[in-house]
Parts: C-alpha cells; sequence; structure tokens
C-alpha cells in the first residue's frame, strides 16, 4: 500500500515550476556546446536522425518513469529508490541505482563546470570587443590560448561551482524556481537572433542540408559511432538516468501531469539543440572550419559571427551570459541528488551538505581542467579520435554507460518489478498512451540500453 509522502526539502508552487525547472536541468551545455560537437564528429543528419528516434523511444518514456519513481518516493534518489522497493517488496540493493546516480552526477559536473567557465570567460571576451572582425584563425588562437592556461580554467570552474553551490544551498523555492522563470525564454530569444545571422551566410542551405538529410552510405559505415553519440547525448541532454529528474520529480504536486510536463520539456530540449546547430553549422562551412573540431566547435564559430554582425559585442556578451544561466540551472540539478542524500542521511545542513559536494566535485574538476594542457592525451573511441585524455573518458563513463545503465534499471524497475497499478496510479493518463508507454519502457527502452552497452563495449 502506497502512503503519500511529502518531501521534506519543499515543493514546486506549481507544476509550470516544474516543467521550468525541468526545462532548466535538460537546457543546458548539453544542447548548445555538446550536441552541435556530437553531430560534426558524427558527420551531420544520420545523427540528428538517430538522436531523435532515442528521445522519442527511451527518453520520454524513462523521463516519466524518472518522475514517477521521484513523487512516488519524495526523497532522495538513494531513499526513494529503498523506501520504493521496500514497499513493492524488492530488495534495498535498489538504492545503490541512486548511488551510482550521485557518482554520476559529480563526475559530469566535474567537468561541466569547467566548461561552464568557458563561456563565463567569452561574456568578458565577447564584451571587450576582442572578436571584433576575427577570422578563424583568432578565434582558434583565442580559445587555445584560453584552454593552454590551467590557472585561469581553475579560476574560471571555481566561479561556477561556487555560483551552483550558493544556488543549491539556498534550498528549492528561493534558490532553484528563481534561476529559471526569466532566463530560459532569453535564451530561446537569443537563439533565434544567432539563427537571422546564420541565414545572412551564403552557406545556410549547406547548413540546412548538412543537419536534416541524413547521409544513410555513411551512417551504414559508421553506425556504431553515430549510435553510441546519439543515444548517449539523449541520455545527457535530457538529464536522465543519475536522479536529477527523480529528485525534481520529488517536488512535484500530486495533480501535475508527468506525460503532459514530459513532452513540452522533451520538445523543448530538442527544439533548443536543432536551433544551436543551425545557427552554428552555415557558420562552420562559410568559413571553411571543421566540423569535427570537437569541444571547441561552438567557442571558435560563434565568436567570428559576433565580429561580423551589427551590434556583434552586444549580442555576444548576452548569448554566452545565456549560455551561463542555461548551464548554471543544469548544474544545480546535478547536485541536488547528493545534497538531498546528505541532509537525509547524514545530518548535515543544507548549507554543509552543498559545501561538502561542491568540494569534491571542485576536486575532481581539476583533472578536466589538465586534460586541455599539461595532461593531454588522445585515443582512439571506436574509429572517433578523442584528444582530451580523462575529460573525454569521464563524459564516456558517463554518458555511454552509467546514464543509460541508471534508465535502463528505473525502466526495469517501473516496468517489470514494480505493480503495473502502481505506476497507473501515478501517471493517470488515459488507457491508450499507458498501454504505449508500457510497452516502450518494459520492452524497447531496455532493450535500446542493452544496445547501446553493447556496441559500446564492442561486442554488436
Ligand atoms: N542536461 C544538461 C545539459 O544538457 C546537463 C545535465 C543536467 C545532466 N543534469 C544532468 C546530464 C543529469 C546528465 C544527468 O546541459
Amino acid at each position: 500500500m502506497s502512503v503519500k509522502r511529502t518531501s521534506i526539502h519543499g515543493q514546486w508552487s506549481s507544476h509550470w515550476v516544474f516543467i521550468l525547472a525541468v526545462t532548466g536541468s535538460a537546457v543546458g551545455l548539453g544542447n548548445i556546446w555538446r550536441f552541435p560537437y556530437m553531430v560534426g564528429e558524427s558527420g551531420g543528419g544520420a545523427f540528428v536522425l538517430l538522436y531523435v528516434i532515442c528521445v522519442l523511444l527511451m527518453g520520454i518514456p524513462i523521463m516519466m518513469a524518472e518522475i514517477l519513481l521521484g513523487r512516488r518516493g519524495r526523497q532522495s534518489p538513494v531513499n526513494t529508490m529503498r523506501v520504493l522497493a521496500e514497499e513493492e517488496g524488492l530488495s534495498r540493493h535498489w538504492q545503490l541505482l541512486g548511488l551510482m546516480g550521485m557518482i554520476a552526477g559529480f563526475l559530469i559536473l566535474s567537468y561541466y563546470s569547467v566548461i561552464a567557465g568557458w563561456t563565463l570567460a567569452y561574456i568578458f571576451r565577447t564584451g571587450a570587443g576582442v572578436f571584433e572582425g576575427a577570422s578563424a584563425d583568432t578565434t582558434i588562437k583565442i580559445f587555445n590560448e584560453l584552454v593552454s592556461d590551467p590557472e585561469k580554467l581553475l579560476a574560471w570552474h571555481t566561479v561556477f561551482i561556487v555560483m551552483c553551490t550558493v544556488v543549491v544551498s539556498r534550498g528549492v523555492k528561493s534558490g532553484l524556481e528563481q534561476a529559471v522563470c526569466y532566463l530560459m525564454p532569453a535564451l530561446f530569444a537569443l537563439l533565434l537572433i544567432m539563427v537571422g545571422y546564420a541565414m545572412s551566410t551564403d552557406k545556410f542551405v549547406e547548413g540546412l542540408v548538412y543537419l536534416f538529410v541524413p547521409d544513410f552510405e555513411k551512417l551504414a559505415g559508421n553506425f556504431r559511432e553515430v549510435f553510441l553519440n546519439a543515444s548517449g547525448h539523449a541520455f545527457f541532454s535530457l538529464s536522465l538516468g543519475m536522479g536529477a529528474i527523480m529528485i525534481y520529480g520529488s517536488y512535484l504536486p500530486d495533480r501535475a501531469s508527468i506525460f503532459g510536463t514530459t513532452m513540452i520539456i522533451a520538445t523543448a530540449d530538442t527544439v533548443v539543440a536543432l536551433l544551436a546547430s543551425i545557427a552554428i553549422f552555415p557558420i562552420v562551412f562559410t568559413y571553411g572550419l571543421e566540423p569535427a573540431s570537437g569541444p571547441s566547435l561552438i567557442f571558435i564559430t560563434l565568436p567570428i559571427a559576433f565580429g561580423q554582425m551589427p551590434g556583434g559585442a552586444f549580442f555576444g556578451t548576452l548569448f554566452f551570459f545565456l549560455v551561463m544561466i542555461a548551464a548554471w540551472t543544469s548544474g544545480i540539478s546535478l547536485l541536488e541528488p547528493a545534497v538531498t542524500w546528505l541532509v537525509e542521511n547524514k545530518g548535515l545542513t543544507r548549507i554543509k551538505a552543498t559545501t561538502v559536494s561542491g568540494l569534491v566535485v571542485w576536486l575532481l574538476g581539476i583533472c578536466t581542467i589538465l586534460s586541455f594542457n599539461h595532461w593531454a592525451f588522445s585515443f582512439n573511441f571506436f574509429g572517433l579520435t578523442k584528444e582530451n585524455g580523462l575529460f573525454d573518458i569521464f563524459d564516456i563513463i558517463t554518458a555511454n554507460f552509467m546514464l543509460p545503465i541508471g534508465g535502463m534499471l528505473m525502466a526495469i524497475f517501473v516496468g517489470w518489478r514494480m505493480a503495473r497499478q502502481s505506476s497507473r496510479d501515478e501517471l493517470k493518463v488515459n488507457e491508450k498512451i499507458y498501454r504505449i508507454w508500457w510497452f516502450t519502457i518494459r520492452y524497447i527502452a531496455p532493450a535500446g540500453v542493452l544496445l547501446i552497452c553493447l556496441q559500446a563495449v564492442g561486442v554488436l
């Protein structure tokens, strides 16, 4: 029998705030920085197509499952999984899922914060007008100067971690809610301006073709890389599989519709990623840049645009500012599961819990900082050359293994172990949608993740 619980950490004021908060978590560097460079590494349209398929078949159903678990448990992911497993008469070991999520969150935030630091640095660079009239060579040079200087990277990384800990330590209502309400729509508007600039370049159509016309012949040749990139990114971009959505779900009012909110969030997330790519690839082609230039892609392409367009310094500053905000609202969600667990189980105050978690992440981030200079090494990941050692390793371990496996375990829990009545009660959707979801969460999503893992370890 399920009891109605309330979260000791608070509740969102309405389901709209929840939508904003989860959209804030989902929309971040993943959409604006990671998606375009994954597209470039994977050769264009085929990636976009596979990505959308992964979102539909795995992302959306798993997001619904994760919200459902969170709202039913109303605690940190570790305790939610434990309590729900007990309630359903299952093993307490399900709580390990929450633990794995916390570790994944630390690893992701550790490098996420370094990249967010780049955007902070770029707010000032664009503001100072250093990109005025800049050629591709100049923007590449400026980028390399930044990442080859560990001290600068450390300073910006520290600023970002402090920003995240400040918001998280203030708690759900006063901290998280306010950050998202105005700034997300502003980011959206600015992306439209960037797309407007891209339309004025000669290669706009070429960019669109590159993004939206899959080259199936090429896909047949490197299906594994493209599929791995696309599936891992679907989990990353929707913040799935590590408990971020679960903890946000735990603050969701009982009446709100999980299906409706998930659809809005997934759509917004995808649209932002596509807009960012539509803004970027025409510039890549116009200036003869390399689409597969990896994590540096947006930092070398967009400044060219800001250097050319009227009011570029202003729009550029605003743009990187908004990307920073998007990263901020995502960063806090990576910290929240661990913080709530420390509060519930270790009796720490919210402020102490946040400080401890922030410190761990800050230290881990040093690995990423050094991956771009002193500790840089390259390795081959199924035909893709990865140049930034530990950073790439953290990224692959989390996006290609931990998040999909976390998502799969949630799917198995909800689809196979939990009483069907429990998920039906929680979702409260009409029977047709429920059936489709039920089938996807039981069969398609777990099978999809299995496919990812087998591909990733080279069995398939
Ligand atoms: N989804 C965010 C982005 O695209 C990053 C993020 C936030 C995340 N929370 C997460 C990724 C949890 C994985 C898991 O930028």
